[in-house]
Formats: C-alpha cells, sequence, structure tokens
C-alpha cells in the first residue's frame, strides 16, 4: 500500500495544489494532505477552514484524506507510514526553497523521499499569496480557487460590508 504524504499551509487552497492532489492520487493507493504550519507565515483562514476547502475540493477522490499537523512534516510522514512526501514544483524559486528542505527532511528521516510534481503550465505562476492579495482588493478569483474558497471569500466581502 502506497501511502503519500501532500504538505502545505493551503491558505487558501488554489486549482494549481488541487491539480497536483489530482495527479499524486491516480499514482499513490492514500494521499494524506495535510494542513501543516510554516512558521515563517500567518494565516489568513484558520486550520479549520483550510482543512474544509480541502476536503470539499477533493470530495469526488476516494483515496485523499484531509488532515492536519501541527510539528514537523518528516514525523507526520514516518507515523502515517508514509514513504513519499509530494511537493509542487512551479518556478526556479520553488526549486531552491525545496532543495533546502529536502536537506533537512532527509536528516531527519532519510527513509523518505520527496518527489517533486511540476506545476501544470496554466497554474505555474499562481500562489496562495497571489489570492490573497487579489482578496484583498476584491480582484476577481475565478478559476484560480475551487468553488469552495470562492464561496467562503464572497461570505467574508458580505460579512465586512455588513460591519461597515
Ligand atoms: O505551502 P507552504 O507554506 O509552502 O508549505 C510549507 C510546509 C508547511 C510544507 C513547511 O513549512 C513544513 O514542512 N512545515 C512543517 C515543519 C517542517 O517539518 N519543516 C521542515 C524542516 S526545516
Amino acid at each position: 500500500m502506497a501511502i503519500a504524504v501532500y504538505p502545505g499551509s493551503f491558505d487558501p487552497v488554489t486549482m494549481g495544489h488541487v491539480d497536483v492532489i489530482r495527479r499524486a492520487a491516480s499514482i499513490f493507493d492514500t494521499v494524506r494532505v495535510c494542513v501543516m504550519r510554516n512558521p515563517d507565515k500567518t494565516y489568513t483562514f484558520s486550520e479549520a477552514e483550510r482543512m474544509a476547502f480541502l476536503k470539499e475540493s477533493t470530495r469526488e477522490l476516494d483515496n485523499v484524506i484531509v488532515d492536519a499537523h501541527d510539528g514537523l512534516l518528516m514525523d507526520y510522514a514516518v507515523a502515517n507510514g508514509a514513504k513519499v512526501v509530494i511537493k509542487g514544483l512551479r518556478t526556479i524559486a520553488d526549486f531552491e526553497y525545496e532543495m533546502q528542505m529536502d536537506y533537512f527532511n532527509k536528516r531527519l528521516a532519510p527513509g523518505v523521499e520527496t518527489l517533486y510534481l511540476m506545476a501544470d503550465n496554466k497554474y505555474s505562476v499562481l500562489s496562495a499569496s497571489a489570492i490573497r492579495q487579489l482578496m484583498a482588493f476584491d480582484g476577481e478569483l475565478a478559476g484560480l480557487v475551487p468553488p469552495a474558497v470562492l464561496e467562503a471569500v464572497a461570505d467574508r466581502h458580505k460579512r465586512e460590508e455588513q460591519n461597515q
């Protein structure tokens, strides 16, 4: 039984993330999508919201489990019997960051391999941080994030308008 972990902040999940999850789910028996904490970031959406968006966006994928872990990625992978971690790569900037992460992750768990899936061309510059900027200034998000995120963002705007 081949288990892979796909970790990330998912603040919020984008169509680029969903594409990587779909592709990983077609390769592995089980993909555990794990909402994690990047200590360098503060989050716009709560962990519960980020998990709910992921669950809704992967509902049709039977072999995908959405989970959360506040700790080291490699501790989570080992505890869940995963020998593979999946990461998406968009640009050379991702490569540099992932090269560093790989060094530390290998030190922590030499038996776990990280596999990199190249982002689909149409998502190669899509990032959660760009989504957050668009959100802040009411920019169009259709096609960039799954419907669950679109609905949550629309709800937020409505509540903000009512509170003004
Ligand atoms: O979506 P992100 O923010 O690029 O994801 C980064 C994430 C959450 C995968 C990374 O920060 C992470 O692995 N956090 C858990 C702590 C950890 O194990 N760090 C790696 C060793 S330095």
